[in-house]
């Protein structure tokens, strides 16, 4: 049984997806899910690309144990300089350089000649292996390139040091058939192939990023490119709960399988869902709300009687769990903490004491706590930020006969500061009062609400995204009360970008 690498890069492809951005905090803690649910490479971003991404591929090398920890570089010096500086601290470190091969790119985007790129590619990755021993190169656009003149510029790369070579289809152009033959191509014509692992980075313009992959794996790739509910530039990329559970849900077709703990996977996505703030549709594959929903009489009537007759993947194997009464209210700040621990959450004392106090209040106003809302209490302890703004109180009447009005009171710095609005609904009144005590020019562009649990009692959960002077921020906000929740995701959007503005 072959063992396919899973290079994840939800930090670096994924967080291109539009509104997706990530602060270094979020990354870190990513990442270090992503170290848990066993990943072999983690791209943790593009150095030089910004100061914020800087810090965070240095930050999880130094942070994050287990996997390889890799930097983006074009084919430029000071990209694999800046990589270098980012990487070297970190344990088991990887370049990742690339140039673009196909003549479309070549001839209207870099306006270089063939044998430019190739001359640059090879003393780019020379640079690379000056400073690492281990660098993957990647021949952009690979899927519209003439192959003839892509094996050569592969071979040449091998040659410099290459260990790693992706074939990205960029555009997301391939179709599996023709992909696979491209992998085996590439396998026949390159005679160094057997000194690099062949790896594939598919985009999903098509609808047809991880049956590209797969179709790659069949012919001869050992690692996937991937990102997490498949986030990624444009359409995305690859899904990698989706190639994962193929190759293990078919490893008699693909004699290969992956080192991910799969019972990771559900975690993982909601994670992403909760950092970036873009859901997962609800029939995704693997991790969709509706996966493992069945609906019809008959499918039901068989699952009954057997869940073989419809039942491909069991939902614990992707570790969803039915939802697991965990903890009540005479419950111990030990049995929390262990809890916690087994959640893959270490906090502080500090940190832990503020959690169990929030744990103890939704205890009193919720009888049952499950695991996702401890992990909804904890992890705004885990990403918490610096607090220009506190909200202290809030009082509102609302009715189908009278106009709504909300009483905001909130702490501004040492100041405390109280405000009434009225509004066309009390959010709308609510959001008034805290941007007349903020003084905000922000606009708000998305407010999504929805429940963690099940029952009228749940935890619901606030995602607000604002925007000012060309900065995007997510705040977010959890209370068994929506309309609490609605005001405290506010607050802590408000509270992030006074942070950005410093
Ligand atoms: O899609 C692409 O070609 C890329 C490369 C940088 C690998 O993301
Ligand atoms: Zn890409």
């Amino acid at each position: 049984m072959r063992i396919i690498k899973i290079f994840d890069t939800t930090l670096r492809d994924g967080e291109q997806s539009p509104g997706a951005s990530m602060n270094v905090q979020e990354k870190v803690q990513l990442a270090k899910q992503l170290a848990r649910l066993g990943v072999d490479i983690i791209e943790a971003g593009f150095a030089v690309s910004s100061p914020g991404d800087f810090e965070a591929v240095k930050t999880i090398g130094a942070e994050v144990e287990g996997p390889v920890i890799c930097s983006l570089a074009r084919a430029k010096e000071e990209d694999i300089k800046r990589a270098w500086e980012a990487l070297k601290d970190a344990p088991k470190k990887r370049i990742h350089t690339f140039h673009s091969t196909s003549d479309i790119h070549l001839k209207h985007q870099f306006r270089v000649s063939r044998e430019e790129a190739l001359k640059r590619s090879v003393e780019m990755v020379r640079l690379a292996r000056s400073f690492v021993e281990d660098v993957e190169f990647s021949p952009m656009d690979a899927t519209r390139s003439y192959v003839s003149y892509l094996c050569e510029v592969i071979e040449a790369v091998i040659e410099a040091g290459a260990s790693t070579v992706n074939i990205p289809d960029t555009v997301g152009y391939t179709i599996p058939n023709e992909f696979g033959a491209l992998i085996k191509t590439i396998c026949d014509k390159v005679k160094n192939i057997d000194k690099a692992v062949i790896s594939v980075h598919c985009h999903n313009d098509l609808g047809l990023a991880a049956a590209n992959s797969l179709s790659a794996v069949l012919n001869g790739a050992g690692q996937i490119e991937c990102t997490l509910n498949g986030i990624g530039e444009r359409a995305g990329n690859c899904s990698m709960e989706e190639v994962v559970m193929a190759l293990r849900t078919r490893r008699d077709i693909f004699n290969a399988d992956t080192k991910i703990n799969t019972e990771e996977i559900m975690r993982s996505s909601r994670l992403v869902t909760k950092i970036t703030g873009i859901s997962v549709q609800p029939n995704k594959a693997i991790v969709g709300a509706n996966a493992f929903a069945h609906e019809s009489g008959i499918h039901q009537d068989g699952l009954l009687k057997d869940k073989s007759t419809y039942e491909i993947i069991t939902p614990e194997t992707i570790g969803l769990h039915k939802t697991k009464l965990v903890l009540g209210k005479h419950s111990g700040r030990h049995a929390f903490k262990t809890r916690l621990k087994e959640l893959g959450y270490e906090l502080s004392d500090d940190e832990l004491n503020i959690a169990f106090e929030r744990f103890k209040k939704i205890a009193d106003q919720k009888k049952d706590i499950f695991d996702e809302d401890i992990e909804t209490l904890v992890s705004d302890e885990v990403t918490k930020i610096q607090e220009t703004y506190s909200l202290i109180d809030l009082y509102i009447t609302s009715g189908m006969s009278q106009q709504p009005t909300a009483a905001v009171k909130l702490k501004v710095g040492d100041e405390l500061m109280e405000v009434t609005e009225h509004g066309d609904g009390p959010i709308d009144a609510i959001y008034k009062a805290i941007a007349s005590v903020t003084d905000t020019k922000s606009s708000l562009l998305k407010f999504e609400v929805k429940s963690i649990t099940g029952g009228t009692d749940a935890l619901g959960e606030v995602v607000v995204s604002l925007e000012e002077d060309g900065k995007a921020v997510r705040g977010h906000g959890a209370d068994t009360d929506i309309i609490i929740a609605a005001a405290k995701a506010y607050v802590n959007a408000l509270n992030k970008l006074a942070v950005r503005k410093k």
